[in-house]
């Protein structure tokens, strides 16, 4: 049997990837820090459950080295300061960091030395289109740029070893994110509001289930995975004198 560790399991895009790994017959290590949430996805689903802030790193690595996945998501992640760079302040520039890149970069390098001893692996890095594409998200933006940069080297660093390297890149999800994300109140909302049709967390999970589901051989490398009614891209033009 597989094995797949997911971060951020609670909810959104974790939650649903945990079920479609179990489908697919996984034994899935689900890791967030809601344990009421994650005694409801064990009973649901089967999966082992940590309740843990990825940014604990000490204690992630403890359960970890004893599970020992062939598969790891890394999906935790938050939007603070999407409303935003000037009004984020320090305190959500360091948690975006440490949770968006920092504990993403520790947790692969926790799992990389048994993978590369096995010559076999597959780490899915959840990126975003702000990764990808300027959307007017500095600081989240900036977080998920770094996790397709680290993405695209580490494939590369990685080449001949056996392992595989995939990142998601999602459009609008229909997820807690911006209930979730800490910033402008107000405005969070009405970003979370769209009115169009988004894509399910299930969309996403399916992406993930045919990357990590190829043939050894293959390496999906990047999927950029949007609702149709969401397109990237475009020049915005706005003269200064309207907002002085
Ligand atoms: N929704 C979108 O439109 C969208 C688009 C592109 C990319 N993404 C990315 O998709 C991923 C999943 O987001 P989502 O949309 O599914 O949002 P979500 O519903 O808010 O889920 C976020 C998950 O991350 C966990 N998490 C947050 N901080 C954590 C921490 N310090 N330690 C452990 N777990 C933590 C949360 O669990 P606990 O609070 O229980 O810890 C939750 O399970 C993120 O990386 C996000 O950037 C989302």
């Amino acid at each position: 049997m597989k094995r797949a560790i997911v971060t951020g399991a609670t909810s959104g895009i974790g939650a649903a990837t945990v079920g479609a790994l179990r489908g697919a017959g996984y034994a899935v290590l689900a890791v967030a820090r809601r344990p009421d949430r994650l005694d409801g996805l064990a009973q649901e689903t089967g999966a082992q459950i940590l309740a843990a802030d990825v940014r604990d790193i000490a204690t992630i690595r403890a359960a970890v080295d004893d599970f020992k996945p062939d598969v790891l998501v890394n999906n935790a992640g938050v939007g603070h300061g999407i409303d935003g760079f000037a009004e984020a302040g320090d305190a959500l520039i360091q948690e975006a960091v440490d949770v968006n890149v920092t504990s993403l970069l520790q947790l692969t390098g926790v799992v990389l030395p048994a993978m590369i001893e096995n010559r076999a692996g597959h780490i899915v890095n959840i990126g975003s289109i702000a990764g990808l594409h300027t959307v007017a998200s500095a600081l989240y933006g900036a977080t998920k740029a770094a996790v397709h940069i680290f993405s695209q080297n580490l494939r590369n660093e990685l080449v001949g070893t056996g392992i595989r390297v995939t990142e998601i890149c999602p459009g609008r999800v229909a997820t807690e994110f911006y209930a979730a994300a800490k910033g402008d109140r107000e405005r969070l909302d009405r970003m979370g509001s769209t009115g169009i049709r988004e894509l399910d967390p299930k969309d996403v999970a399916a992406a993930i289930l045919y990357a990590v589901g190829t043939p050894a051989h293959v390496n999906v490398a990047t999927i950029e995975l949007l609702p149709t009614d969401q397109a990237v891209g475009g020049i915005k033009l706005k003269a200064s004198h309207e907002t002085t």
